[in-house]
């Protein structure tokens, strides 16, 4: 049977939404995971949650805080997690960011911030 466990999961946008839902099934599974996003309380809090799945002392649950649109940043915090956890098994890029609206009230910004976070996903999958 397939095994997840001693593999570890990098998961960019992994503090909330379908991110954290994923981190939720590996960590049940076995799997080690490590979260990036930007706000540290979120990623404390679903770090928390994932902790209660530990099945072994030894399993990786970490997260790093990292705004993507910072490519510097990007580097340096990937470079930092895969000196500690060596390359990841598996990357799940889940940043993202929706704003649901009729087309009318959706505000002129989120043309920009809406592609360039599809795009981010990319970058970190080419990174
Ligand atoms: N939920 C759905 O049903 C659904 C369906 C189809 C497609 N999608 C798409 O899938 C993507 C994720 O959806 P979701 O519902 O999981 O969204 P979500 O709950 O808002 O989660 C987005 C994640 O991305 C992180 N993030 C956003 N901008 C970031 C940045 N600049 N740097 C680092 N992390 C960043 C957020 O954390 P921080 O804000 O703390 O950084 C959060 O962890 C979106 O593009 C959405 O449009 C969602």
């Amino acid at each position: 049977m397939y095994s997840y466990e001693g593999k570890i999961a990098f998961i960019p946008g992994g503090s909330m939404g379908i991110g954290a839902a994923i981190a939720s099934e590996l960590a049940m599974l076995g799997a080690g995971v490590v979260l990036f996003a930007r706000n540290e309380k979120n990623l404390r809090d679903t770090l928390h949650i994932l902790k209660a799945f530990n099945k072994s002392p030894s399993q990786v649950i970490d997260y790093y805080v990292l705004d993507a649109t910072d490519y510097a940043a990007v580097q340096v915090t990937f470079t930092t997690a895969i000196e500690k956890y060596g390359i990841p098994y598996f990357l799940i890029n889940c940043i993202g960011i929706a704003r649901p609206n009729y087309f009318e009230y959706i505000h002129p910004n989120d043309f920009d911030t809406i592609p360039e976070s599809a795009l981010l996903m990319l970058v970190l999958s080419s990174t």
